[in-house]
């Protein structure tokens, strides 16, 4: 647990060491938080969890414990007006930080995982809340300073031999027999999991074919260039209205110059890399399943490609930080399911079409009541797998991922699937 917490933090800090000293009151994504708020976050949450929740210690700093308690997620056209003398200094901020460490870390040293007296700490629980809460903005931050301008950014180049362009695999589908999918992960068995991922159940699933792999930048092109953007058949309603209010008329991490395009990774710019899985929005993952007569995967369809009846068969994939880019589709071995399907654990999460919503036997974490329950508006939808910025403790099969389909930051790749 000690190890598993001093990694989430030497991520997080790697972030921050990234940036220049003035890009942290930038607001590289509208809908978010400017970056100063995420500095003070991490530590503003683990406090609350463990030293409030868990604990019932006396605040130190009952301001920085309010204003850097939440995230924010506002539905289109409500974005955040606040300013940077709004905020705390940097100074204070890290101050703040070092206390909040020392305190968890005393904390995690003296607790005990079984018939504690204090709350949510059997098996730890609430040490695995902070420690996944921060990998996952390891995350989360990442798509954040995607969007800064490079020369806000300290990095090297983040392309090596085995992230290259290189020849696009042919598309294929695969054949998945019917039979049961295993979804979510059973109480009571001491491991740990979020409120979305109880309780465990079985789905029948008809036979299905699958992707075998990803949509491409090549494939995701022939779509673009044949006009997908401008045929309202392919688009929802609401996905219609989202392209004409955005302007949108290309995956946000492609560049246009003439007839040329280009790719924007973290550090880099560089021509379009056809073999790479494209990332994109709900929407447009949805708008190109319809083109090609198909759709994006059920929950149930994913786990049954991926896991067959249970919930083991990927040995791996490109996660857990490996990478800052995906690699060419079906290029690790590793990551073939059981039905021969590439890269559903890494290398971009999953679309699926299914809406957030809660298991049956859901109850909600009472320490964060609103972690997933916030998110049951029908206005979310799940994402599976990983990306080559998900945390390995992440990559667990009943792991749930969820965002709004209009919102175009997420390293999030997609296949279609037919009955
Ligand atoms: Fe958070």
């Amino acid at each position: 647990m000690r190890d598993q917490l001093a990694f989430a933090r030497m991520q997080t800090d790697r972030l921050f060491e990234m940036l220049e000293p003035r890009a942290i009151h930038e607001r590289p994504i509208p809908e978010r938080h400017r970056i100063v708020f995420y500095l003070g976050h991490f530590e503003a949450f683990d406090w609350n969890m463990v030293g409030q929740t868990s604990f019932g210690a006396r605040s130190f700093n009952s301001e920085f414990d309010r204003v850097f308690a939440f995230g924010i997620d506002p539905i289109d056209g409500q974005l955040p007006q606040d300013r940077p003398e709004d905020w705390p200094s940097v100074n204070e901020i890290r101050s703040y930080n070092q206390h909040v460490r020392q305190a968890v870390d005393e904390y995690l040293e003296k607790a005990s995982f079984a018939h504690s007296d204090e709350p949510f700490m059997e098996n730890g629980q609430i040490f695995h809340v902070v420690i996944e809460h921060r990998l996952m903005h390891a995350e989360t931050l990442s798509y954040m300073f995607h969007w800064l301008p490079y020369h806000l950014k300290r990095g090297a180049t983040d392309i090596d031999a085995i992230n290259k362009d290189g020849e696009p695999r042919e598309p294929r589908m695969a054949d998945i027999p019917a039979g049961q999918a295993t979804l979510g992960q059973a109480a009571g068995e001491g491991s740990f999991g979020w409120d979305n991922e109880f309780e465990s159940h079985r789905v029948f699933v008809p036979e299905f074919s699958i992707d075998v792999f990803n949509v491409t930048n090549k494939q995701f092109l022939e779509f673009v260039q044949a006009g997908g953007y401008q045929q309202r058949s392919f688009w929802s309603d609401e996905d219609w209205q989202w392209l004409q209010t955005s302007g949108t008329r290309h995956p946000k991490f492609w560049i246009q110059r003439g007839d040329h395009w280009f790719y924007r990774t973290m550090f880099d710019e560089i021509p379009l890399p056809m073999s790479w899985p494209v990332y994109v929005s709900h929407a447009e993952a949805a708008a190109y399943a319809r083109q090609a007569g198909k759709s994006l995967p059920t929950e149930a369809q994913y786990h049954r490609a991926a896991f067959g009846s249970g919930d083991t068969g990927v040995q791996d994939g490109n996660f857990d930080f490996r990478s800052w880019t995906p690699r060419p589709v079906g290029s690790m071995p590793e990551s073939r399911s059981a039905f021969g399907v590439f890269d559903l654990v890494g290398n971009g999460w999953e679309w699926t079409s299914t809406t957030f919503a809660p298991f049956p036997g859901f109850r909600p974490f009472p320490f964060y009541p609103g972690y997933s329950a916030d998110f049951f508006d029908g206005r979310h939808f799940v994402l599976k797998g990983a990306s080559p910025r998900t945390a390995a403790l992440l990559a667990r099969p009943s792991f749930r991922n969820w965002f709004q389909p209009h919102y175009p930051n997420v390293y999030a790749a997609f296949r279609c699937v037919k009955k």
